[in-house]
């Protein structure tokens, strides 16, 4: 990929540009925020609810609840150009540059003022434990790794304070946890109605020390813009519709918080984790309030960031991947069927390297001549390529989710689980030929439409007796070397295929025919003729 046009869209510019493309519905009729998430659960369009029901300012959902808005978002043509852009940021970041100022301070409510009650923040999944911030950009910082960039949920609880759900294992559960131990609050900005290029990058999973907003400043192909918060020193992300400057408080993870949609499809159960005080809240001049529906807008940004992780990881391990499929049975996050040129021994080295990525569960590894997007065909490859006992891969005791719901949980412990990968690729020492598919002759000449339109055949006449000319001809083209019988059906298509057949059969009743260990005619007595085994 050569160096990247800078993209500059905010997210009032993206949201202009699904409208113009019929992928926005601008709802001016009141509504009430009760029904705000089923609506967008059964829209297939993104929705800016104009008047929301109590609340001056309208809410915005669904901006990447499709693949086609996803890649719209990154300003792509295909989902695997969003990959490509992703890695192109992961290797060119370029580095946030501090603004004095942004539209996100045109309106800044600080002390008494803070209250979380007048956003419109709606609920999201039918248990959850309150109004749900969804889309919250996080910025933190540890004074020895400096600063991670994130997205969790926040589920409001009074007009200050809210929960961080921070239980799984991750660069931010740990800033809290060192924050907790050393008995101080760990400041954090939280940017709500950023452009998805930056949710897109503060969901990719960076290793401690690298800053996500690099990255998703080489995702733009230029630099972040980070202001400064007024109670905290901390940045946020520039331009934001709303800013929350915040604390997650030294108590650690004693709050019962939830439950949560998950990426999963399933209601969570209640977490626990800490709390979080609101010091103040900055937002734009009309602002919206981003409401990111769970869990498909989740799904296709994390998406992206899986397959680019799985790619480079085999790339390290010097595996050639022709495809992946991150699957959406296993919602983006836990499945992923990879097609490989293989050489010995790489379907298991590809599984070892996939499933290191992310929190990936379960692995496929497929030879190249597999679709992985066809489901029936890598099921065919599982049934016709694998030996359970040689080909199935189990680790146990690997790093989770905790979300997983099929996990043993030992309480007061962070639970881990197994991964396993299938090897579907033909095993070592199994003869390649076992592997012809079924094809069929004259494919490349017979073709349906052409019958339907009205094609025929020549009409050649079936002589009554075995032609023996035929026979004699047959004999000295076998002699030679083994011809299948579809090859000489052809080689003979002067004669009607009843005449072919016939005199085969006179042949074989003279026992002169055979086959060779392939199938192809021969002479009986010749040294192509197969013997049976045993
Ligand atoms: C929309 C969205 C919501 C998310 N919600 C949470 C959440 O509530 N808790 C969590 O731990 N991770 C959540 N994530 C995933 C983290 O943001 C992601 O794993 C990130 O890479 C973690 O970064 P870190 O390791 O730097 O902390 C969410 C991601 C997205 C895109």
């Amino acid at each position: 990929m050569t160096q990247l046009t800078p993209f500059k869209e905010d997210l009032r510019g993206f949201v202009e540009r699904l409208r113009q493309t019929g992928e926005l519905i601008d709802l001016h009729q009141a509504v009430d925020i009760r029904h705000i998430a089923t609506l967008v659960d059964q829209s297939d369009k993104a929705i800016l609810f104009h008047r929301v029901i109590g609340y001056d300012m309208p809410v915005l959902s669904g901006i990447v609840r499709t693949q086609k808005r996803a890649v719209m978002s990154v300003g792509c043509e295909t989902f695997r150009e969003i990959e490509d852009k992703l890695q192109y940021g992961i290797d060119h970041p370029i580095a946030a540059t501090r603004v004095s100022t942004s539209s996100t301070e045109e309106i800044i409510w600080q002390g008494d003022e803070v209250d979380l009650f007048k956003l419109p923040i709606p609920m999201s999944s039918i248990y959850d434990g309150g109004p749900m911030i969804t889309a919250g950009v996080v910025i933190a910082r540890d004074p020895e790794y400096g600063i991670n960039t994130g997205v969790y949920r926040f589920i409001v609880k009074e007009k200050n304070l809210t929960g961080i759900d921070i239980v799984t294992p991750n660069n931010m559960r740990m800033f809290a946890q060192r924050a907790f131990e050393a008995g101080r609050p760990c400041p954090i900005s939280i940017s709500i109605g950023t452009h998805p290029m930056e949710v897109l990058g503060a969901g990719f999973r960076a290793p401690i020390g690298v800053d996500e907003m690099g990255i998703a400043g080489g995702i733009r192909g230029c630099s972040v813009a980070l202001g400064q918060c007024k109670t905290i020193d901390m940045p946020y992300i520039a331009d934001s519709e709303i800013v929350l400057e915040a604390e997650i408080l030294p108590i650690g993870w004693t709050q019962p918080e939830g439950r949560f949609g998950e990426f999963t499809g399933l209601m969570g159960g209640l977490h626990w984790n800490p709390n979080v005080r609101i010091k103040a809240i900055m937002m734009r001049k009309n602002p919206m309030f981003y409401f990111l529906h769970m869990p498909w807008e989740n799904t296709w940004l994390a998406a992206p960031t899986r397959y680019q992780a799985i790619r480079r990881a085999l790339k390290t391990a010097g595996v050639q991947v022709k495809d992946i499929n991150v699957t959406l049975g296993g919602r983006a996050f836990w499945h992923a069927v990879i097609s490989i040129k293989k050489q010995a021994g790489e379907g298991k080295n590809a599984l070892l390297a996939a499933l290191s990525v992310m929190d990936l569960k379960h692995i496929v590894v497929v030879d190249d001549d597999i679709d992985v997007f066809n489901p029936t065909e890598v099921e065919w490859a599982i049934a016709t390529r694998v030996q359970g006992d040689k080909d199935v891969m189990i680790i146990p005791g690997a790093r989770a989710k905790p979300l997983d719901p099929s996990l043993y949980i030992t309480p007061g412990q962070v639970p881990t689980g197994a991964k396993v990968g299938i090897d579907a690729t033909i095993g070592e020492g199994i003869p390649k030929e076992r592997f012809e598919r079924i094809s069929y002759a004259y494919a490349d000449r017979a073709k349906i439409a052409d019958y339907c339109a009205g094609k025929a055949d020549p009409e050649l006449v079936t002589q009554k007796n075995t032609d023996q000319e035929l026979a004699d001809q047959i004999i000295a083209l076998i002699e030679i070397s083994p011809v299948y019988y579809s090859e000489i059906a052809e080689k003979f298509s002067q004669y009607s295929f009843v005449t072919v057949a016939k005199t085969f059969g006179e042949l074989h009743a003279q026992g002169i025919l055979w086959q060779d260990p392939r199938g192809k005619m021969c002479l009986k007595n010749s040294k192509f003729a197969a013997k049976q085994p045993g």
